[in-house]
């Protein structure tokens, strides 16, 4: 008698401990420092996309291959570029949070506004001005206006001497 429930006792803990490290929890990312440890593979797929589409390049600009294993080691921050990226995520989110959501709102009475709740910094970066608003599919973008041929929309020269009257 005394046997078979030292016996059960046994068996539920083992059951208990096999759960324990069986259901922890296991981050699938390692070394997310700005968006949601939580973020879903579809998730991150599709910011990651967004990404290489918006600069036109691949996932190596930014993520190494480690040479052993043949594969990419997409938690290590090797290349600068991963770094300058995370910089741009936040400078993004500060655009989207800070400057641009009062504008959508007073623009569109409220249509375009982003829902209050939801504060996650996917979202932010993802809304009215990304990565591709700057970007377009070049990862150093153009800071100048392309030159115009003369002559080709110009603005009307004002006539001469029209402020001295
Ligand atoms: C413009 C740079 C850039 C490009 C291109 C890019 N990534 Fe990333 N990636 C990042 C940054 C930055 C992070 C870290 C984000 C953070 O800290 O929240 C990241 C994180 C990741 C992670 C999570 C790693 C971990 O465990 O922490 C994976 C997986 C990943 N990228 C896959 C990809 C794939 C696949 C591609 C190509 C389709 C890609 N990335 C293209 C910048 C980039
Ligand atoms: C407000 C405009 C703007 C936005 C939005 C923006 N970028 Fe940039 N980004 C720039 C400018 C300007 C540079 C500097 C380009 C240069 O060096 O010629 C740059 C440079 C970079 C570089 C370094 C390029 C290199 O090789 O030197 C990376 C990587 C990058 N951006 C990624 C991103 C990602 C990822 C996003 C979205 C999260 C983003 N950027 C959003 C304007 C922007």
């Amino acid at each position: 008698m005394k046997k078979s429930i030292l016996i059960i006792t046994g068996c539920l803990i083992s059951v208990f401990v096999f759960q324990a490290f069986t259901t922890s929890y296991q981050p699938r990312f390692t070394n997310l420092q700005i968006l949601p440890k939580n973020i879903s593979e579809d998730g991150l797929d599709s910011v990651m996309h967004h990404f290489t589409a918006s600069l036109g390049v691949k996932c190596n600009y930014c993520h190494v291959r480690n040479d052993d294993t043949r594969k990419m080691d997409f938690a290590k921050d090797d290349k600068p570029e991963k770094q300058i990226a995370r910089k741009m995520m936040l400078m993004t989110i500060d655009i989207n949070k800070n400057h641009f959501q009062q504008i959508a709102e007073s623009m569109d009475s409220g249509k375009m506004a982003l829902p209050t709740t939801d504060t996650s910094s996917v979202s932010y970066m993802l809304k009215y001005v990304t990565c591709y608003t700057c970007h377009h599919g070049d990862p150093h973008p153009e800071s100048k206006p392309p030159m115009k041929k003369m002559g080709e929309n110009q603005p009307p020269m004002p006539p001469a001497n029209s402020g001295n009257k």
